[in-house]
């Protein structure tokens, strides 16, 4: 697509709307990119599409509402034909870090649930090596013990703090978001895999097993690439 606007999340933004058809279910997920392609289903919907969006976070179903795209919540629908989202990271074989907007559990369930992922980019997600840190999605109950075993395993744990308000972020499920600064990740499978056992992780931003099911759209200045 030539569209020369010069805005690369736009760009691939309104790229990843040309996928969605008639009668999808979508899944939305979180971001400034997907906001993009919001605005574009938004015109399409005003135009005749008939779609049922799915929100990964609070933020998303919100800017979907102000929008005009019908929703559902997870539990409404069995499949879902199409997620598109974002991420903060994305390696040459399209394992990625998300989670920079606190919402990588929903957005780790609503892409379980689908049948295809459209990641959405610029071209400074793009990474030879993910290197973190590694959003972590905690109970509050176990805080400490969650920081204890992510610090034993070699890298250094921050509580995120809000912006707009005192002490820590609370993710949209009521809990508190680690980062993990992790270094290098030489194995993000394997990283994953052992931060999700951690009893009290709700679940980490490594996502490693999605590749199968995902085409990754990069914005560029005029144009997107497909990867
Ligand atoms: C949300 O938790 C993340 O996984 C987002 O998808 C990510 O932060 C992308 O945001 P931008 O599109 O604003 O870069």
């Amino acid at each position: 697509t030539k569209s020369g606007n010069g805005n690369p999340k736009e760009n691939a933004g309104y790229k990843a709307a040309e996928y969605v058809r008639d009668g999808m279910i979508v899944g939305l997920g979180t971001g400034s990119t997907v906001a993009f392609t919001m605005d574009r289903l938004a015109e399409r919907i005003k135009g005749g599409l008939r779609i049922t969006g799915v929100p990964t976070s609070i933020q998303t179903a919100m800017k979907a509402r102000e929008r005009g795209i019908p929703l559902a919540s997870l539990d409404d629908v069995s499949q879902i034909d199409l997620t598109i989202d974002g991420a903060d990271q994305i390696d040459p074989s399209l394992m990625l870090i998300k989670g920079r907007g606190a919402a990588q559990v929903r957005e780790r369930c609503v892409a379980d649930a689908s049948k295809r992922l459209i990641i959405v980019a610029d071209s400074s997600k793009l990474c030879d090596q993910l290197s973190g840190p590694v959003p972590v999605e905690v109970i509050p109950f176990a805080l400490g013990h969650v920081t204890r075993k992510l610090e034993q395993m070699g890298g250094v744990v921050v509580v995120r703090d809000g912006v707009k308000k005192d002490g820590p972020v609370l993710s949209d499920n009521g809990n508190i978001i680690l980062d993990y600064h992790s270094g290098p990740i030489k194995d993000p499978q394997a990283l994953e895999s052992e931060i999700n056992n951690i009893p009290g992780v709700v679940g980490c931003g490594i996502m490693a097993e999605f590749s199968d099911i995902m085409t990754v759209i990069v914005g560029e200045n005029d144009d997107c690439r497909i990867l």
